[in-house]
């Protein structure tokens, strides 16, 4: 098989935006160091394709230093605690330890990038508010590539415009059409599918979830801590085990009228190959349009698109997901965007109906 290095070496070039590399100098130059190896390039390149990733190899080798290799342990603690003094040195040594040893991480590049971002709850929640004031007051929640099922979790996490000093506080910024006072659905079924379902009661689960965060960001790292620390007290999830057209049927089961089943994926559809993807949304259309079924997408603008769902407007924000929904018997409509980890959220909920009108 020929490699395509050209493309692998351009993941490396555009796989974080403008913003993130000012905010995140030692992951910017280590993204530089890894575009300008002839091994890390090599390495990406070998990846299965719906993986290959940078964001693949950064896990790989933070997972490393997770295990406390000796050169990397120290560099990715500093990395965390705001203390490493050149960021351009520390990556250049990574990458050294990188190509002096390929297989430090080549046993770890069958996984999948699998960041569970529970701060996209916040945009959940912004959602499900509005179903709540449209007269959906109970669902059952299907949460599409769900990972450890971090998500499924909306529910319990608080939402503040100001960081309150709890971990699992998210905080959200709510731009225009943002109204959280009506209270939540209530959840009666949480049901995440995913190949690999990660489970926080399994030790090597919650090492490679961490590895997945970005070690600058501190704060999302103590958020995953803080909930792990607590996951045993959540409410029981059933998690099905397989991709999204193997599973989601029996996911659904057959819709109640009096419950709505919402059916939800972030950041998830980008993974699936493009047929794959264009019969989920096929499926999701139909489903929405017979049955007491809505649909919840928050994606990056170019994945979950195409001639079949009404995508205009403007991002408020450069790097932004856009959030598409359907509620039942109606098509998939633009909600609003977001930012990717729920960092802001800005609504534009169409005139539409529900169950109260
Ligand atoms: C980047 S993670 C996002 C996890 C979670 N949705 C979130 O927003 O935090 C992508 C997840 O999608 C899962 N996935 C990949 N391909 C899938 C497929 N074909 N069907 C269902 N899930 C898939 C992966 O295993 C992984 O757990």
């Amino acid at each position: 098989m020929a490699l395509d290095l050209t493309d692998a070496k351009n993941r490396y070039h555009h796989a974080m935006s403008p913003e993130d590399r000012a905010r995140l100098p030692f992951y910017s130059a280590l993204l530089n160091e890894l575009e300008h190896s002839d091994t890390a390039v090599a390495l990406l390149a070998l990846v299965r394709v719906e993986q290959r990733n940078p964001m693949l190899i950064l896990a790989a080798l933070h997972l490393n230093a997770l295990r406390g290799h000796p050169v990397l342990a120290p560099i990715y603690f500093a990395a965390r605690s705001g203390s490493l003094d050149d960021p351009v040195v520390a990556a250049r040594r990574v990458v050294a330890v990188l190509e002096m040893n390929p297989e430090l991480i080549q046993s770890d590049l069958h996984r999948s990038t699998q960041t569970n971002e529970p701060g996209r709850s916040s945009v959940l929640q912004g959602v499900l508010h509005e179903f709540s004031r449209l007269g959906y007051s109970s669902i059952r929640l299907v949460d599409v590539g769900t990972s450890a099922g971090l998500n499924l979790y909306l529910d319990h996490y608080q939402v503040r415009a100001v960081d309150d000093g709890n971990p699992v506080t998210l905080v959200c910024e709510d731009m225009l059409g943002v109204d959280r006072s009506n209270e939540l659905p209530v959840i009666t079924e949480r049901i995440g599918i995913d190949p690999s379902p990660l489970s926080l009661q399994n030790p090597d689960d919650i090492l490679w979830l961490t590895a997945c965060i970005w070690p600058e960001e501190s704060r999302r790292i103590e958020r995953f801590e803080a909930i792990t620390q607590f996951s045993r007290e959540l409410p029981a999830l059933s998690v099905l085990h397989g991709s999204v057209l193997e599973r989601l049927d029996e996911a659904i089961g057959t819709p109640r009228a009096d419950v709505l089943t919402v059916v939800v994926n972030t950041w998830v559809a980008y993974y699936f190959s493009g047929s794959e993807r264009e019969r989920y949304i096929e499926r999701i259309r139909n489903l929405c349009r017979h049955d007491n079924v809505a649909w919840i997408s928050i994606e990056h603008p170019l994945v979950v698109t195409g001639p079949t769902i009404r995508t205009d407007g403007v991002p408020p924000r450069r790097g932004a997901s856009r959030i598409v929904v359907s509620l039942p018997g109606r098509d998939p409509a633009p909600w609003g965007w977001c930012h990717p980890h729920g960092h802001w959220l800005s609504l534009d909920v169409p005139k539409v109906s529900g169950p109260n009108a």
